[in-house]
């Protein structure tokens, strides 16, 4: 019995000390300690050997199961200590990294240029008083030219090349459309911007481009006059330029306003000195605009013998091409991850 006891013991311990996780340790447990284990077994047979031989025989017998409960213990220990040791290793994650600079940035996004000026132009206006409206870009011949005083088979139609639908509708090519959808919704005295994306059916070059972006603008109230236009205009280019600039009004035609005009600023780029940029002239031509016309309140049900009121289309592209020094219209739309990169 005694040698069959230092087998069980040696197995034993040698089994604990291979095994490699915590469920071979507990089938080790049942094996030599559990009910039926080899151990157990011999623990409960010392009852039919002889008095002088048994408490020897017990003696070893709780020694050796003593030394394989430890044994089982410190190895228990060692796994689950392994165990969280490579689980913290495998998944680690430094709480630190997201504030301690240079963090990688690669994967974040930003606005598209067009889409930061729109923001900072409709700051600049709410703050003016201007409530922001919305239109389709898919129009009816009513809103786009109809009602903005340029009937069907009216020469000014060929001022715009358009893309028509198959139903007679067309893709807006200006925001003005949205003027006479706010003259629908609201009554004077009001000011709106109209911002969003229109089409021409253009060939495209450095300076043109199929689709761009423009925003709208209309203030009708009493006595509107081309100095409430002048004011709201250096206002504005104030704010995006962060400088005064001189603006000049020179006589533009859009069946639209009367009178019309194209704003010019000083040349940004000289200080109106003369250069490429402005040709040598010092200003340089940035938005049309003008008093609304009569038939275009009417139509928009407004009594212009009562009211009067200003209107300008202002275009994103040249204006974020001017603020940006950026020498080609086609970049915006040409989804060049380098180029956005740069904003
Ligand atoms: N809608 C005109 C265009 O895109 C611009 C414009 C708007 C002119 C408002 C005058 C007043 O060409």
């Amino acid at each position: 019995m005694e040698h069959e006891l230092g087998t069980i013991r040696k197995e034993a311990l040698a089994a604990i000390q291979a095994a490699a996780d915590t469920d071979t340790i507990e089938e080790i447990r049942i094996k030599y300690l559990g009910r039926k284990g080899a151990l157990t077994l011999i623990l409960r047979s010392l009852g039919n050997i002889p008095p002088e031989e048994r408490a020897r025989m017990g003696k070893l017998s709780n020694q050796y199961k003593n030394e394989i409960e430890t044994a089982i213990e410190t190895r228990t220990d060692e796994l689950t200590r392994e165990g969280a040791d490579s689980l913290i290793r495998g998944q680690w994650i430094d709480v630190t990294l997201d504030c301690v600079p240079p963090v990688p940035r690669e994967g974040l996004g930003r606005l598209h240029p067009i889409s930061r000026i729109q923001y900072e132009i409709e700051d600049i206006f709410t703050s003016m008083g201007f409530e922001i409206h919305d239109g389709p870009e898919t129009e009816t011949d009513h809103y786009n030219f109809e009602a903005l005083n340029i009937p069907k088979h009216h020469p000014a139609r060929d001022m715009q090349d358009t893309f028509w639908t198959e139903d007679g509708n067309l893709l807006r090519t200006h925001t003005s459309a949205i003027q006479v959808r706010a003259m629908e919704k609201v009554k004077p005295p009001f000011r709106v911007v109209g911002p969003g994306r229109v089409f021409r059916y253009e060939s495209t070059d450095a300076s043109h481009e199929n689709t761009f972006y423009q925003v709208e603008g209309m203030m009708v109230d009493r006595e509107i006059t081309v100095a409430h236009l002048i004011y709201v205009m250096k206002e504005l280019l104030k704010e995006i330029f962060q400088r005064d600039v001189s603006v000049r009004l020179r006589p533009g035609y859009f069946p639209f306003v009367e009178p019309g005009f194209e704003l010019d600023i000083n040349c940004l780029i000289c200080g109106g000195n003369g250069c490429s940029v402005c040709k040598q002239s010092g200003w340089v031509e940035l938005l049309p605009c003008g008093l609304v016309h009569p038939n275009v309140l009417r139509m928009g049900g407004i009594d212009p013998g009562q009211w009067s009121g200003f209107a300008f289309g202002l275009g994103l592209n040249r204006l974020v091409m001017m603020k940006y020094g950026i020498n080609d219209i086609r970049h915006f739309l040409s989804g060049d991850i380098r180029f956005l990169k740069q904003f």
